[in-house]
This record gives structure tokens, C-alpha cells and sequence, in this order.
């Protein structure tokens, strides 16, 4: 299998075909698409495989959240997914791949650090350590089954127990992120 290359190699075009594929033409309506909406996704933390015919046949991206605390403090937070295999190349380790890619980046990163996803937790909870018992207490925009809203923080780190996930970073200036 072909390389894991950045997400700005590739089309949007391409791009939206495999997400369509993966999660069909009606997943703009899902909850973590309103996180999504008016973001841009985050190059670092994103990225694209080909086959050896040059197709798009995997895509990982990753987005700006925050939890709003209820005395009103943003923490910024990784929105990973949506993480998407194309039909025929599924089970062949391309998810764990790209997962596994993005979190090293996070790990290693001041800004990348915590993440979150909305996902089986029996893919993200068995292979990459999420978890959804940080997320009892957190607000979302939208129907989630409680199991599937996941949380990750490397060691060190630590994760607000109750607030409202929001779109976007607040306050880059205070928390050094990257725009
Ligand atoms: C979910 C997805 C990203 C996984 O990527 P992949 O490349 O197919 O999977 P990998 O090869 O990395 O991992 C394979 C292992 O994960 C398991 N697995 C794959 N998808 C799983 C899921 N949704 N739930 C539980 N286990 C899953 C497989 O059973 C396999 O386990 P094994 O190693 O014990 O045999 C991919 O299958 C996909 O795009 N699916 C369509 C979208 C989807 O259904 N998403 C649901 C998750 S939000």
C-alpha cells in the first residue's frame, strides 16, 4: 500500500466521493457535521492514501472544537474524523494507519493533543485508547448515542469534566494554537 500523504494532495472532489461512499450522500445532517460547519479542517492532522493506481482510497481529517466550560473557558480540542476506507481496501490496516499517523502527530504536539470523536468505540476504544467516560458530562448540538461521543488525552493531559462542545478555537491568542 501507497504512502500516507498529506490531505492537501488531494481534489475535494475526490474527497467528498470516498466520504459519500463510506457514510452515504445524507451525512451532512449528522451532528459532527455541525461541528464542522464553518470550519476548515486541520492540514496537520489530516491525510489522504492512494492505491497503486493513484485513487483516493482512504482520507482521515481532523477539526477546530472547543469545550465551553460553564464559567465560560474554552478549551480547544481535536475533532478526529471523519475516517473513511474505501470499500474495497477495508480490513487491510489503512484505518489503523491513518489513525494511528494523526494521533503520533497529536501526541507530539502542544496543540494537537487532546482529541475527540464521535465513532465506534469498539474501533477507536480497542486500537487508539478512546474512551467515552470523559464525555458523560459534555454537551453536543444534535442527537449522539452517549457511548460513541469519545475523548482521548495523552498522558499529562487532562480533559474538563462537563461543558458544551462548540465549533472552532476561542481565545488563539491566549492558547497559543495555530490558526
Ligand atoms: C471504520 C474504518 C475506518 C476502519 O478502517 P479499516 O481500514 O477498514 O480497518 P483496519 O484494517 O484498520 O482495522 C481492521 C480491524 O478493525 C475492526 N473494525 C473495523 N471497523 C470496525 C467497526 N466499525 N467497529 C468495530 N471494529 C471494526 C475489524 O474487525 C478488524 O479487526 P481485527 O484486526 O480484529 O480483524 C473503515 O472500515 C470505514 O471507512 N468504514 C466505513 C465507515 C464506517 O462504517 N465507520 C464506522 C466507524 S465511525
Amino acid at each position: 500500500m501507497t504512502a500516507i500523504l498529506p490531505l492537501t494532495d488531494f481534489e475535494s472532489v475526490d474527497i467528498e466521493r470516498l466520504l459519500d461512499l463510506a457514510f452515504g450522500t445524507d451525512r451532512h445532517g449528522r451532528t459532527a457535521y455541525r461541528l464542522r460547519q464553518g470550519q476548515s479542517w486541520i492540514p496537520a492532522m489530516s491525510a489522504g492514501m492512494r492505491d497503486m493506481t493513484g485513487n483516493l482510497v482512504g482520507v482521515i481529517q481532523s477539526w477546530p472544537v472547543s469545550l465551553r466550560s460553564p464559567d465560560g473557558s474554552m478549551t480547544p480540542l481535536v475533532l478526529v474524523g471523519p475516517v473513511a476506507v474505501a470499500p474495497d481496501y477495508q480490513g487491510a490496516g489503512l484505518g489503523k494507519a491513518m489513525m494511528q499517523h494523526v494521533l503520533d502527530i497529536g501526541d507530539r504536539s502542544a496543540e494537537y493533543r487532546c482529541t475527540m470523536m464521535i465513532g465506534d468505540p469498539e474501533y477507536y476504544g480497542r486500537f487508539f485508547g478512546y474512551d467515552a467516560a470523559p464525555t458523560q458530562l459534555w454537551g453536543i448540538d444534535g442527537p449522539v448515542e452517549r457511548h460513541r461521543l469519545l475523548a482521548r488525552a495523552p498522558q499529562g493531559a487532562s480533559l474538563p469534566a462537563i461543558g458544551d462542545i462548540v465549533p472552532g478555537w476561542h481565545g488563539l491568542a491566549e492558547t497559543g494554537y495555530a490558526a
